[in-house]
């Protein structure tokens, strides 16, 4: 029984970032089923799903750099701040179940990609129909309105 279902609301509309996330979720539901049968419990089986995922931020934060996504640096705090507590509850397993970081990382990921990625997908989208406006200025025009 999956963890996370796939639905629509997890498509952000981008091919690879969809593809990313599918296969993500693929790998949180086989290591949840793993944990339901008894086979998957060792902290050592969630080091894949943390891999994928940060694989997955890479990807995206490399795209918003290359399309100037205006919240590009809130977008990377959350991911960063994820990596902080996730890594915190790993290194202290010995307060926290495999199951607890299981579910941590499962409702972060579910909140994360309908909430913050969808909204990069809505940008890339009005991106390529160009109804994003860029800056005009120019560095050398804002040293010259500064004065400097
Ligand atoms: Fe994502
Ligand atoms: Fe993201």
């Amino acid at each position: 029984m999956p963890v996370i279902g796939w639905s629509k609301d997890f498509l952000v509309g981008i091919k690879d970032i969809d593809e990313n996330h599918r296969y993500l979720m693929r790998l949180l539901n086989e290591t949840y089923d793993g944990y339901v049968l008894g086979i998957v419990t060792d902290l050592f089986n969630l080091d894949e799903l943390f891999q994928c995922l940060t694989d997955c931020f890479v990807y995206e934060e490399i795209l918003m750099i290359g399309t100037s996504y205006c919240s590009y640096l809130a977008h990377k705090a959350s991911h960063e701040l994820f990596k902080i507590n996730f890594l915190e509850m790993y290194n202290n397993n010995n307060t926290n179940e495999f199951i607890d970081i299981l579910m941590f990382f499962n409702n972060w990921v579910y909140r994360h990609i309908r909430d913050a990625d969808s909204k990069f997908g809505d940008f890339l989208r009005a991106e390529s129909l160009g109804l994003v406006q860029k800056p005009r200025y120019s560095s050398s025009a804002a040293r010259e309105y500064l004065g400097a």
